[in-house]
Protein backbone atom coordinates (compact mmCIF):
# COMPACT_ATOMS: atom_id res chain seq x y z
CA UNK A 1 0.00 0.00 0.00
CA UNK A 2 1.57 3.15 -1.05
CA UNK A 3 0.45 6.74 0.75
CA UNK A 4 0.68 10.00 0.10
CA UNK A 5 3.91 11.68 2.23
CA UNK A 6 1.38 13.31 5.34
CA UNK A 7 2.04 16.56 6.63
CA UNK A 8 3.32 17.76 9.65
CA UNK A 9 3.41 20.62 12.30
CA UNK A 10 6.89 19.62 14.45
CA UNK A 11 8.09 23.58 14.24
CA UNK A 12 7.21 26.85 13.21
CA UNK A 13 9.50 26.11 10.20
CA UNK A 14 7.70 23.76 8.84
CA UNK A 15 5.24 26.94 7.96
CA UNK A 16 5.52 29.38 5.28
CA UNK A 17 4.71 33.09 6.48
CA UNK A 18 1.85 32.73 4.40
CA UNK A 19 0.85 29.22 5.55
CA UNK A 20 0.93 30.59 9.43
CA UNK A 21 -0.97 33.69 8.68
CA UNK A 22 -3.28 31.30 6.57
CA UNK A 23 -3.67 29.46 9.74
CA UNK A 24 -4.41 32.16 11.97
CA UNK A 25 -6.71 33.76 9.93
CA UNK A 26 -9.06 30.03 10.14
CA UNK A 27 -8.58 30.10 13.56
CA UNK A 28 -9.78 33.29 13.64
CA UNK A 29 -12.88 32.19 11.61
CA UNK A 30 -13.39 28.96 13.46
CA UNK A 31 -13.42 30.61 16.91
CA UNK A 32 -15.81 33.27 15.28
CA UNK A 33 -18.57 30.49 14.39
CA UNK A 34 -17.05 26.68 15.86
CA UNK A 35 -20.57 25.57 15.22
CA UNK A 36 -20.78 25.76 11.70
CA UNK A 37 -20.77 22.66 10.18
CA UNK A 38 -17.87 23.18 7.87
CA UNK A 39 -16.07 23.06 11.21
CA UNK A 40 -18.10 21.06 13.31
CA UNK A 41 -18.32 18.08 11.25
CA UNK A 42 -14.76 18.39 9.43
CA UNK A 43 -13.68 15.39 11.72
CA UNK A 44 -16.57 12.85 11.41
CA UNK A 45 -15.10 9.45 12.06
CA UNK A 46 -11.40 10.71 12.61
CA UNK A 47 -9.51 9.84 16.01
CA UNK A 48 -6.41 11.50 16.94
CA UNK A 49 -4.01 9.99 19.30
CA UNK A 50 -2.19 11.86 21.62
CA UNK A 51 1.09 10.84 23.40
CA UNK A 52 2.55 12.53 26.37
CA UNK A 53 5.51 12.07 27.95
CA UNK A 54 5.37 14.64 30.72
CA UNK A 55 2.69 16.54 32.32
CA UNK A 56 0.36 18.97 30.44
CA UNK A 57 -3.26 20.50 31.03
CA UNK A 58 -3.80 22.80 28.30
CA UNK A 59 -2.37 20.88 25.52
CA UNK A 60 -3.81 17.58 26.64
CA UNK A 61 -7.32 19.16 26.99
CA UNK A 62 -7.51 21.93 24.06
CA UNK A 63 -6.73 19.04 21.85
CA UNK A 64 -9.65 16.72 22.87
CA UNK A 65 -11.89 19.25 23.52
CA UNK A 66 -11.18 19.99 19.64
CA UNK A 67 -11.28 17.00 18.20
CA UNK A 68 -14.65 16.46 20.14
CA UNK A 69 -15.70 19.95 18.96
CA UNK A 70 -14.67 19.35 15.49
CA UNK A 71 -17.16 15.98 14.89
CA UNK A 72 -13.98 13.65 16.16
CA UNK A 73 -12.63 11.94 19.14
CA UNK A 74 -9.15 11.76 20.80
CA UNK A 75 -7.90 8.93 22.67
CA UNK A 76 -4.84 9.37 25.22
CA UNK A 77 -2.01 6.88 24.83
CA UNK A 78 -0.28 6.27 28.06
CA UNK A 79 3.76 5.73 27.62
CA UNK A 80 4.02 3.56 30.24
CA UNK A 81 0.97 1.44 29.93
CA UNK A 82 1.79 0.66 26.27
CA UNK A 83 4.60 -0.91 24.32
CA UNK A 84 6.79 2.45 24.20
CA UNK A 85 7.10 1.85 27.66
CA UNK A 86 8.46 -1.65 27.04
CA UNK A 87 11.01 -1.08 24.42
CA UNK A 88 9.20 -1.11 21.43
CA UNK A 89 10.67 1.36 18.57
CA UNK A 90 8.86 5.12 18.22
CA UNK A 91 9.32 4.08 15.05
CA UNK A 92 7.35 0.69 14.70
CA UNK A 93 4.84 2.49 17.21
CA UNK A 94 4.70 4.82 14.42
CA UNK A 95 3.93 2.84 11.79
CA UNK A 96 0.99 0.59 13.75
CA UNK A 97 -0.24 3.83 14.90
CA UNK A 98 -0.96 4.90 11.30
CA UNK A 99 -2.74 1.70 11.01
CA UNK A 100 -5.44 2.88 13.20
CA UNK A 101 -5.46 6.53 13.99
CA UNK A 102 -6.16 9.95 11.41
CA UNK A 103 -3.06 12.08 13.51
CA UNK A 104 -0.38 11.96 16.37
CA UNK A 105 -0.32 14.46 18.82
CA UNK A 106 2.95 13.93 20.92
CA UNK A 107 4.81 15.94 23.99
CA UNK A 108 8.40 14.61 24.50
CA UNK A 109 11.74 15.31 25.41
CA UNK A 110 14.08 15.18 22.24
CA UNK A 111 12.98 16.65 19.25
CA UNK A 112 14.61 13.38 17.43
CA UNK A 113 11.46 11.34 19.01
CA UNK A 114 9.08 13.32 17.15
CA UNK A 115 10.75 14.06 13.64
CA UNK A 116 11.46 9.87 13.84
CA UNK A 117 7.54 9.38 14.57
CA UNK A 118 6.88 11.87 12.02
CA UNK A 119 9.36 10.00 9.04
CA UNK A 120 7.60 6.63 9.81
CA UNK A 121 3.87 8.03 10.13
CA UNK A 122 1.63 7.34 7.28
CA UNK A 123 -0.65 10.04 8.87
CA UNK A 124 0.01 13.65 9.80
CA UNK A 125 2.20 14.36 13.31
CA UNK A 126 1.11 17.44 15.40
CA UNK A 127 4.34 18.50 18.37
CA UNK A 128 2.89 19.29 21.59
CA UNK A 129 5.76 19.88 22.86
CA UNK A 130 9.63 18.92 22.74
CA UNK A 131 12.75 20.39 24.59
CA UNK A 132 13.16 22.27 21.27
CA UNK A 133 9.79 23.61 20.19
CA UNK A 134 5.87 24.41 20.70
CA UNK A 135 4.59 25.47 17.66
CA UNK A 136 1.04 25.24 18.75
CA UNK A 137 1.75 27.82 21.46
CA UNK A 138 3.00 30.20 19.10
CA UNK A 139 0.42 29.85 17.10
CA UNK A 140 -1.95 30.74 19.36
CA UNK A 141 0.39 33.42 21.04
CA UNK A 142 -0.02 35.35 17.69
CA UNK A 143 -3.90 34.52 17.86
CA UNK A 144 -3.93 36.70 20.69
CA UNK A 145 -1.53 39.87 20.03
CA UNK A 146 -3.43 39.82 16.84
CA UNK A 147 -6.46 39.93 18.82
CA UNK A 148 -5.26 42.77 21.01
CA UNK A 149 -3.66 44.82 18.77
CA UNK A 150 -5.32 44.34 15.26
CA UNK A 151 -2.21 43.22 13.64
CA UNK A 152 1.27 41.67 13.88
CA UNK A 153 3.29 43.64 11.36
CA UNK A 154 5.38 45.99 13.51
CA UNK A 155 4.42 44.77 16.88
CA UNK A 156 6.86 44.90 19.07
CA UNK A 157 7.48 42.06 21.73
CA UNK A 158 10.23 41.34 24.32
CA UNK A 159 10.20 37.85 25.71
CA UNK A 160 11.96 38.15 29.11
CA UNK A 161 13.72 34.32 30.38
CA UNK A 162 14.84 31.39 29.95
CA UNK A 163 15.99 30.65 25.53
CA UNK A 164 13.95 27.51 25.92
CA UNK A 165 11.41 25.95 23.82
CA UNK A 166 8.61 27.85 24.01
CA UNK A 167 10.98 31.26 23.04
CA UNK A 168 12.38 28.92 19.77
CA UNK A 169 9.05 29.10 18.66
CA UNK A 170 7.68 32.60 19.76
CA UNK A 171 10.25 34.30 17.83
CA UNK A 172 10.56 32.42 14.82
CA UNK A 173 6.76 32.49 14.53
CA UNK A 174 6.96 36.67 15.30
CA UNK A 175 9.65 36.69 12.70
CA UNK A 176 7.35 35.16 10.21
CA UNK A 177 4.86 37.45 10.91
CA UNK A 178 6.95 40.64 10.31
CA UNK A 179 7.00 41.60 14.11
CA UNK A 180 10.04 43.39 16.21
CA UNK A 181 10.73 40.26 18.26
CA UNK A 182 13.48 41.14 21.34
CA UNK A 183 14.52 38.39 23.32
CA UNK A 184 16.53 38.90 26.78
CA UNK A 185 18.30 35.90 28.36
CA UNK A 186 20.86 35.55 31.24
CA UNK A 187 23.53 34.43 29.47
CA UNK A 188 24.83 31.22 29.00
CA UNK A 189 20.81 30.72 28.90
CA UNK A 190 20.12 32.21 25.34
CA UNK A 191 18.56 30.49 22.45
CA UNK A 192 19.87 27.81 20.31
CA UNK A 193 21.65 29.47 17.67
CA UNK A 194 19.96 27.03 14.94
CA UNK A 195 17.20 28.52 15.69
CA UNK A 196 18.02 31.67 16.06
CA UNK A 197 19.80 31.25 12.37
CA UNK A 198 16.55 30.31 11.07
CA UNK A 199 14.16 33.00 12.91
CA UNK A 200 16.71 35.55 11.57
CA UNK A 201 16.19 33.85 7.93
CA UNK A 202 12.77 34.32 8.55
CA UNK A 203 12.56 37.90 9.72
CA UNK A 204 14.89 39.07 6.52
CA UNK A 205 12.39 37.33 4.49
CA UNK A 206 9.53 38.65 5.56
CA UNK A 207 10.47 42.48 6.58
CA UNK A 208 10.79 41.46 10.44
CA UNK A 209 13.22 41.94 13.43
CA UNK A 210 14.97 39.93 16.13
CA UNK A 211 17.19 41.17 18.54
CA UNK A 212 18.86 39.30 21.45
CA UNK A 213 20.36 40.53 24.26
CA UNK A 214 20.75 40.08 28.59
CA UNK A 215 19.01 43.28 29.46
CA UNK A 216 15.75 43.29 30.16
CA UNK A 217 15.18 47.12 30.65
CA UNK A 218 16.49 47.51 26.65
CA UNK A 219 14.48 44.61 25.65
CA UNK A 220 10.84 45.57 27.59
CA UNK A 221 11.60 49.63 26.28
CA UNK A 222 8.33 50.21 24.53
CA UNK A 223 7.42 47.02 23.58
CA UNK A 224 3.73 46.06 23.31
CA UNK A 225 3.45 42.58 24.43
CA UNK A 226 6.15 41.08 27.25
CA UNK A 227 6.19 37.38 27.20
CA UNK A 228 7.84 34.94 29.76
CA UNK A 229 8.18 31.22 30.47
CA UNK A 230 9.33 29.49 33.56
CA UNK A 231 12.61 29.43 34.86
CA UNK A 232 13.07 25.70 35.04
CA UNK A 233 11.13 23.14 31.94
CA UNK A 234 10.07 20.10 32.14
CA UNK A 235 12.98 17.66 32.48
CA UNK A 236 15.38 20.29 34.02
CA UNK A 237 14.10 20.16 37.37
CA UNK A 238 18.22 18.84 38.76
CA UNK A 239 19.05 22.25 37.79
CA UNK A 240 16.40 24.49 39.72
CA UNK A 241 17.71 26.42 42.18
CA UNK A 242 21.11 27.04 39.73
CA UNK A 243 18.00 28.62 37.54
CA UNK A 244 16.97 30.37 40.12
CA UNK A 245 20.11 32.17 40.80
CA UNK A 246 20.71 32.84 37.59
CA UNK A 247 17.31 34.29 36.58
CA UNK A 248 17.53 36.65 39.25
CA UNK A 249 16.52 40.35 37.53
CA UNK A 250 14.67 38.47 35.00
CA UNK A 251 11.61 38.56 36.24
CA UNK A 252 8.21 40.35 34.34
CA UNK A 253 7.55 42.72 37.06
CA UNK A 254 5.20 46.43 37.54
CA UNK A 255 8.77 48.32 37.20
CA UNK A 256 9.44 46.27 34.06
CA UNK A 257 5.95 46.80 32.64
CA UNK A 258 6.55 50.12 33.28
CA UNK A 259 9.11 50.64 30.72
CA UNK A 260 6.87 49.02 28.01
CA UNK A 261 4.49 50.87 26.19
CA UNK A 262 1.20 52.37 28.22
CA UNK A 263 -1.22 49.70 26.38
CA UNK A 264 1.68 46.90 26.71
CA UNK A 265 0.24 43.38 27.54
CA UNK A 266 1.60 40.61 29.51
CA UNK A 267 1.92 37.23 28.22
CA UNK A 268 2.71 33.41 29.55
CA UNK A 269 2.30 30.19 28.02
CA UNK A 270 1.44 28.91 31.51
CA UNK A 271 1.96 27.57 33.88
CA UNK A 272 3.45 30.59 35.64
CA UNK A 273 5.44 30.58 38.88
CA UNK A 274 4.64 33.74 40.43
CA UNK A 275 7.25 35.26 42.62
CA UNK A 276 9.93 33.51 39.85
CA UNK A 277 9.54 34.81 36.16
CA UNK A 278 6.51 36.97 36.54
CA UNK A 279 5.55 38.97 40.42
CA UNK A 280 1.76 38.20 41.09
CA UNK A 281 0.55 41.86 40.76
CA UNK A 282 1.65 41.64 37.04
CA UNK A 283 0.14 38.09 36.57
CA UNK A 284 -3.28 38.65 37.80
CA UNK A 285 -3.53 42.38 36.69
CA UNK A 286 -5.61 43.76 34.37
CA UNK A 287 -2.40 43.89 31.69
CA UNK A 288 -2.38 40.12 31.72
CA UNK A 289 -3.86 37.84 28.56
CA UNK A 290 -2.61 35.11 29.91
CA UNK A 291 -6.23 33.26 29.93
CA UNK A 292 -6.42 34.29 26.65
CA UNK A 293 -3.59 32.64 25.53
CA UNK A 294 -4.96 29.09 26.84
CA UNK A 295 -8.19 29.86 25.42
CA UNK A 296 -6.82 30.19 22.13
CA UNK A 297 -5.01 27.43 21.98
CA UNK A 298 -8.26 25.77 21.62
CA UNK A 299 -8.64 27.43 18.33
CA UNK A 300 -5.63 27.79 16.93
CA UNK A 301 -4.69 23.78 17.29
CA UNK A 302 -8.64 23.54 15.65
CA UNK A 303 -7.24 25.44 12.77
CA UNK A 304 -4.03 23.20 12.19
CA UNK A 305 -6.50 19.96 12.76
CA UNK A 306 -8.67 21.16 10.27
CA UNK A 307 -6.00 21.70 8.01
CA UNK A 308 -3.95 18.73 8.67
CA UNK A 309 -6.07 15.95 8.96
CA UNK A 310 -9.38 17.73 8.45
CA UNK A 311 -12.30 18.56 5.57
CA UNK A 312 -9.44 19.71 3.01
CA UNK A 313 -7.11 17.72 4.27
CA UNK A 314 -6.78 14.65 1.63
N1 LIG B 1 1.22 25.94 27.72
C1 LIG B 1 1.12 24.60 27.75
O1 LIG B 1 1.53 23.89 26.83
O2 LIG B 1 0.48 24.10 28.86
P1 LIG B 1 0.41 22.58 29.32
O3 LIG B 1 1.78 22.15 29.75
O4 LIG B 1 -0.57 22.60 30.46
O5 LIG B 1 -0.09 21.74 28.18
N1 LIG C 1 9.12 25.72 28.75
C1 LIG C 1 8.08 25.00 29.46
C2 LIG C 1 6.77 25.15 28.77
C3 LIG C 1 5.60 24.45 29.43
C4 LIG C 1 4.33 24.60 28.63
C5 LIG C 1 8.47 23.54 29.59
O1 LIG C 1 8.98 22.98 28.61
O2 LIG C 1 8.28 22.97 30.67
Amino acid sequence: MTHAKPRHLLAIADLTADGMLGLLDLAAAIKADPRHPRYSQSMTGKTLGMVFDKPSTRTRISFEVAMNQLGGSALLMDRQQSQLGRGETVADTARTLSRFLDGIMMRTFGHGIITELASHATIPVINGLTDLAHPCQALADLLTVREKFGRLRGVAMAYVGDGNNVAHSLMQAAARAGMDMRVATPKGYGPDPGQVRLAHEAARAEGGRLTLGHDPDTAARGAQALYTDVWTSMGQEAEQAERRHAFAGFQINAELMAQAAPDAVFMHCLPAHRGEEVSAEVMDGPRSVVFDQAENRLHAQKAVLFRLLGGDAR
